[in-house]
């Protein structure tokens, strides 16, 4: 039995160098970020957009954060105004995305999906940005999962997470170790008159609303016309159904708690009760009881405030029954 299996490369000079020069040959590169891992092509480059919406069997309709080396490359592909400079002098590099007015005409259609917009980020994760700076084009870069399902927050999951680079997935992945943020970034839409919230991620709404005011909450995410289209009711979705807001494990049950007093049986996802290593340890908690011996994960409250809003929001996505999955 052949194994197709993407190889996982220790990120240095040489990786790097050699996975920059695949970017811009059209080839696709999975490679992590402080957020999650990416899986990435040469945005300029239709065909190797494409690759991508097909590895991923995303929908053609949810578009593509390109991601740059640094704020003025930024300014190049998107037409910023002062809030967004207000923003990204904020945040970046980091993990915070910006919606803005398409602008370089370089950058593939497909990526942002028909959209006038284009969805803009700078990460902070010294691997990705040395790829960007070698790369020399805008890299477009969805999580490096299968469409719906959980984001892979160390080099190890990719493998389990898309095919390999004999059946149209990433031809390499870049081993960068385990991201430190653990969830994807907060997506702002800065093309309407009031910034919109599209997201909750890596950057905290409070701290948003800090710099620029208030934010306008995300649009309902049900019905065809959605602001986001990546905001599908079903999502980050685990193989076992979760069971939220859990005081305890029922038979069958792993349970994933959070604080100081959760149960000793429960896997803690921070036992002293702090968000941001939560948010880490999130997906790859997950990731460890999804499956035998377990059937089903419970899960404990987590605070809904700061980073805990995006874990919230990504654990009830995922506890939606599959027949919401779209
Ligand atoms: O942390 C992250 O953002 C990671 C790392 C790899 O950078 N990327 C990521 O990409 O999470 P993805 O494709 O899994 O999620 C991108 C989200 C989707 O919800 C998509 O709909 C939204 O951003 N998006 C992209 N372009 C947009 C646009 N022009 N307007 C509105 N939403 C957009
Ligand atoms: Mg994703």
């Amino acid at each position: 039995m052949t194994k197709d299996r993407a190889p996982i490369i220790p990120a240095d000079s040489i990786s790097i160098t050699s996975a920059a020069k695949h970017l811009r040959d059209g080839g696709l590169v999975a490679f992590p970020t402080e957020t999650v891992y990416g899986l990435g092509a040469d945005a300029t480059n239709g065909d190797a957009v494409t690759r991508v919406f097909a590895a991923k069997q995303r929908p053609q309709f949810n578009p593509l954060i390109v991601h740059v080396k640094d704020t003025a490359a930024a300014e190049a592909a998107a037409t910023f105004n002062d809030t967004a400079r207000k923003l990204a002098g904020a945040f970046w590099p980091g993990p915070l995305t910006l919606v803005l007015p398409r602008r370089d005409e370089r950058i593939s259609l497909l990526v942002s999906a028909g959209l006038d917009t284009l969805a803009v980020r700078v990460p902070g994760h010294p691997v990705a940005h040395a790829l960007l700076v070698e790369a020399g084009v805008p890299v477009a870069a969805p999580s490096a999962n299968m469409a719906g399902r959980i984001s892979p927050t160390a080099a190890g999951h990719v493998v389990f997470s898309l095919p390999g680079p004999g059946t149209g997935g990433p031809d390499m992945i870049l081993d960068g170790g385990p991201c430190t943020v653990g969830v994807e970034s907060t997506v702002v839409d800065l093309s309407t008159a009031v910034p919109v919230l599209l997201r909750h991620g890596g950057v905290t709404a409070e701290d948003i609303e800090a710099v620029i005011g208030p934010l306008a909450p995300p649009p309902a995410t049900n019905g065809e016309a959605k602001k986001s289209p990546g905001m599908l009711e079903r999502h980050y979705a685990p193989a076992l159904p979760i069971r939220l807001d859990a005081i305890d494990a029922r038979p069958g049950e792993a349970l994933l708690g959070f604080g100081p007093d959760a149960p000793i049986e429960a896997i803690n996802l921070s036992q002293s009760g702090d968000l941001s290593e939560a948010a880490a340890n999130l997906f790859s908690m997950i990731r460890a009881v999804d499956g035998p011996p377990f059937d089903a994960i419970a899960v404990m409250a987590v605070p809904d405030q700061g980073l805990g809003r995006a874990i919230n929001d990504r654990l009830r996505r995922a506890a939606q029954p599959k027949d919401r999955s779209s």
